[in-house]
């Protein structure tokens, strides 16, 4: 757990862009950016954490006095070291081109830069009016003393140290957090209700779940309109109780919603009427308490539960999320960066689980009945279609097989076959398993990444467990599943990934509204 300072190259080019873009009123365009690389006359230098860059900084290096001409570092991970890291690389290898002193620009009102380029020996000489055109503001002009080498100076070795320190010691998940934030996070997307509240991002302090299940079962599926009703008259308890329980694992006799740090609330994608009873509820909570609130896509919430049994997981790595309503694969370079490598065209796997099951009449939900057949059945009994196994791509298909597994039983009942339950289960989930296995290991490959992840309420099945962990470890791949009572849903996974949101400066306004189809991608 540690960032690094190194060259910027092309290829930092997105992710320095993103955050020059969010950092300055008139940031620099791509096309500065790589003028500025393809010069010998500059320094330019990124401080990264696993791949993702987390700020920049550059400089001239032709004449004895050095401009620095540009330092930013991501609004989320700022006050931790990371601009003194970069500052101080700079001017080591500034040196090493001949700098002998330096001098930079920075905002009369940027207090917080400026003490540390004070920290580093420079000092403020005058101001230019109005420099910064967009906004008015003067600029503090500063300058170093001369130096001969950084070593000589003591601020400079001081900060030096204190940057090497920052550095080793980085774990991109403690964001500026106190590190003790209690977070209450609900869950409403879809037939649980759910709270839970977290303490410091790791803690578990409760975890209710009223489901619905029974509601939907006769029925074979959700029905959204039970499904919202449901969530109406539960929710009020639901909270109530994971406070009550926070309270005794605090040791303490009450917590009030006002000693808070955050309401996390999933605000999709999920059934539009059920996600609008949690996002209403959260949002009247927080008008009331002033306690800020933080909106989770339900899908973060699924990879972060990763976290409760595998907390040093971390990014690159990729993801598949196999649940109900999903079935992808995801590459995420870096906390809070999703790429979808290809999902489903028709139903998901949780989905096919589902329909399987209520073709046998074996109830709702289809996934741990069929798991459990499947756990004395003989998986290659009956050769099931792969659908897209060899498509090239990471696009998935399911209705096939599910219209196969009708078809096989149809086909038995009019033969006047008994069908043998254990080895139909087990022979189609192993041709759900054997399409996901090859195209999880062919993603961590072309991805690069050495980490994976299973996420959703699929990743309770323990055969899809038990396939993609040999298979990818025999590629080197380490892979982190969720635990099994954290597989479907629920408001701990959302009190995680709220936890982490929350550090990162987001905030939901109270006009904002619950999302069906929000996308990971977009975040
Ligand atoms: O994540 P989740 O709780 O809800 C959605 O966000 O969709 O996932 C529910 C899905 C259901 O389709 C259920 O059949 C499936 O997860 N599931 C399983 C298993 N346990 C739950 N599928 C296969 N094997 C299981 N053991
Ligand atoms: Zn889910």
């Amino acid at each position: 757990m540690s960032a690094r300072v190194r060259e910027m190259t092309a290829e930092d080019l997105t992710q320095v862009q993103a955050i020059e873009d969010v950092s300055f009123p008139n940031p620099w365009t791509p096309a500065v950016f790589a003028g500025e690389l393809s010069r010998d006359d500059r320094v330019w230098l990124v401080v990264e954490d696993a791949g993702t860059v987390l700020g920049y900084a550059g400089a001239t290096a032709h004449l004895s006095e050095s401009h620095i001409m540009n330092l930013a570092v991501r609004q989320d991970v700022r006050r931790r070291g990371l601009a003194a890291a970069l500052l101080s690389e700079l001017v080591e290898r500034l040196s090493g081109c001949g700098v002998r002193q330096v001098t930079l620009e920075v905002r009369e009102r940027n207090a917080a830069a400026i003490a540390l380029y004070e920290s580093a020996g420079l000092h403020g000489v005058g101001m230019r009016p109005g420099y910064y055109a967009e906004t008015g503001e003067d600029a503090l002009i500063m300058w170093s003393d001369e130096f001969d080498a950084p070593g000589e100076s003591a601020r400079l070795a001081g900060l030096r140290a204190h940057a090497l320190a920052a550095l080793e010691t980085f774990d991109g998940r403690d964001a500026p957090g106190t590190g003790d934030e209690l977070v209450l996070a609900i869950e409403t997307s879809c037939d649980e209700t759910a709270a839970a509240v977290m303490r410091g991002g790791t803690e578990l302090l409760s975890n209710v779940i009223a489901s619905q299940v029974d509601f939907h079962a006769r029925f074979g599926g959700v029905v959204p309109e039970i499904a919202s009703r449901k969530h109406t008259e539960a929710i009020v308890p639901v909270v109530e109780q994971a406070m009550a329980e926070a309270a005794v694992a605090l040791g303490r006799e009450s917590l009030g919603f006002a000693e808070l740090d955050a309401i996390a609330v999933t605000h999709g994608p999920g059934l539009i009427g059920a996600l609008v009873v949690g996002v209403a509820y959260a949002k009247g909570l927080s008008a009331a308490t002033g306690v800020p609130l933080v909106g989770v896509n339900h899908l973060e919430g699924h990879i972060f539960a990763n976290m409760f049994a595998f907390p040093d997981v971390r990014p690159p790595l990729v993801a598949l999320l196999v649940s109900g309503g999903h079935t992808s694969l995801i590459h995420m370079p870096g906390w809070g960066e999703y790429h979808t490598l290809g999902e489903t065209l028709d139903d998901a796997a949780g989905e096919a689980f589902d329909k399987v099951a209520k073709v046998l009449g074996l109830g709702y939900p289809g996934g741990p009945v069929i798991s459990r057949l499947a756990a004395d059945g003989d998986p290659h009994a009956i050769d099931f279609p792969r659908a897209m196994l060899h498509s090239g791509d990471y696009a998935f298909s399911l209705s096939g097989l599910k219209t196969a597994v009708i078809n096989h039983i149809r086909h038995e009942r009019e033969a006047g076959n008994e069908i043998d339950m254990p080895d139909l289960a087990a022979s189609f989930q192993q041709a759900v398993i054997d399409v996901q296995v090859a195209k999880a290991v062919r993603a961590t490959e072309e991805c690069g990444v050495r980490t994976f992840v299973l996420a959703g309420g699929v990743a309770a099945n323990a055969a899809l467990r038990d396939a993609l962990t040999s298979a990818l470890e025999a590629c080197g791949v380490r892979v982190a599943v969720p635990p099994f009572s954290l597989c479907t849903d629920n408001a701990a996974m959302i009190a995680s990934a709220g936890t982490y949101r929350f550090r990162a400066g987001e905030r939901l306004g109270l006009d904002a509204e619950a999302s069906a189809s929000m996308r990971l991608d977009a975040l």
